[in-house]
């Protein structure tokens, strides 16, 4: 009823942590039994250890957060030492699958990092292409199709596993992007990373974030979320990961309907790090009642789908 697929990657169900707001789900496993979620999908790993812009680089907004880390995290070496056997330690015997995201400043850094987690042996690869928090390019590739193929095109060669490309919603058309990833040899696309945005102290007279601007995620984006994912969906043939202010079992459904063959929880977790348990829960009984399964709703709110009765 919740299996789903990635290209050849098949998950238990369609829930999984969005990167970046999960860590590797090490600190996770003490709310709530990981076992149960379809895919851990890591925060961010760089060739390099990066500390991440200056503070302030939180700030919570009405409905939503926005960030400015800017990729913090140890480097690949430590997250092949020290990271990536946790991970799998917590997916052990459990179906669960692990996903690494990975960040390049560089073409070559992208294949430098698709080899290393490949021959680690990871599930899958999630490609960064849209970090809106450093200057070194993440976004440029996300908002120029040639570069987007291109990155594509090299991580793909480089990798042995399947690499799902994830994509900016700071572009006026998402699905020249997607289809540039198509183009590369995506076996997956991540719709959305966050929108760009800024908050203002204005007895300081000055943004909250060091930084000055930093990206909304949470469900203020949302619709948005929903809409790239459709619009995505309805124009690539390789399958959609949603992500966008994700809350409920519900919520997830209405991604499925989208086009979405999984969907990720981000933001939500910060205050409540059970709820992507919570939700595989909520899914089997929702779909149960309507006498429905992932597969089946998958895209049936895209135009021309079979039209399709619900129990309930
Ligand atoms: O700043 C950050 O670490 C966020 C990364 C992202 O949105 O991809």
């Amino acid at each position: 009823m919740l299996t789903t697929t990635l290209g050849s990657l098949t998950l238990r169900n369609p829930v999984l942590s969005a990167s970046g707001t999960f860590g590797s789900g090490w600190e996770g496993r003490l709310f709530a039994d990981l076992r149960q979620v379809g895919a851990l999908v890591s925060k961010t790993v760089t060739v390099a250890p990066r500390p991440g812009n200056p503070p302030p680089r939180i700030h919570e907004t009405a409905s939503g957060m926005l960030n400015s880390i800017g990729l913090e995290n140890h480097g690949a070496d430590h997250f092949l030492a020290e990271t990536l056997p946790r991970m799998r330690e917590l997916a052990a015997d459990s179906g669960v699958r692990v996903i690494v995201n990975i960040g390049g400043e560089s073409v070559g850094e992208f294949v430098q990092l698709a080899e290393r987690f490949s021959a680690a042996g990871v599930d899958a690869l999630e490609v960064n292409l849209s970090c809106p928090n450093v200057q070194e390019g993440r976004l440029l590739f996300s908002t120029d199709p040639r570069l987007t193929e291109a990155a594509v095109r090299a991580v793909k060669r480089a990798a042995s596993v399947p690499v799902f490309a994830k994509l900016s919603p700071n572009v006026t058309d998402i699905v020249a992007i997607a289809r540039a990833a198509e183009q590369g040899g995506a076996d997956g696309l991540t719709a959305i990373n966050t929108l760009i945005g800024m908050a203002i102290d204005w007895r300081r007279r000055r943004p909250v974030l060091a930084r000055g601007i930093g990206g909304l995620s949470g469900p203020a984006i949302k619709p948005v979320a929903l809409r790239m994912v459709y619009e995505c969906a309805r124009s690539v043939r390789i399958p959609v990961i949603g992500v966008g202010g994700v809350r409920s079992a519900q919520d997830v459904l209405e991604f499925v309907c989208a086009g979405a063959s999984a969907v990720q929880v981000g933001t939500a977790q910060f205050t409540d790090p059970a709820l992507m348990v919570r939700i595989v829960g909520e899914l089997r009984t929702l779909l149960a009642a309507a006498g429905t399964t992932i597969r089946a709703l998958r895209g049936s709110a895209l135009p021309g789908a079979a039209p399709q009765e619900l129990r309930a």
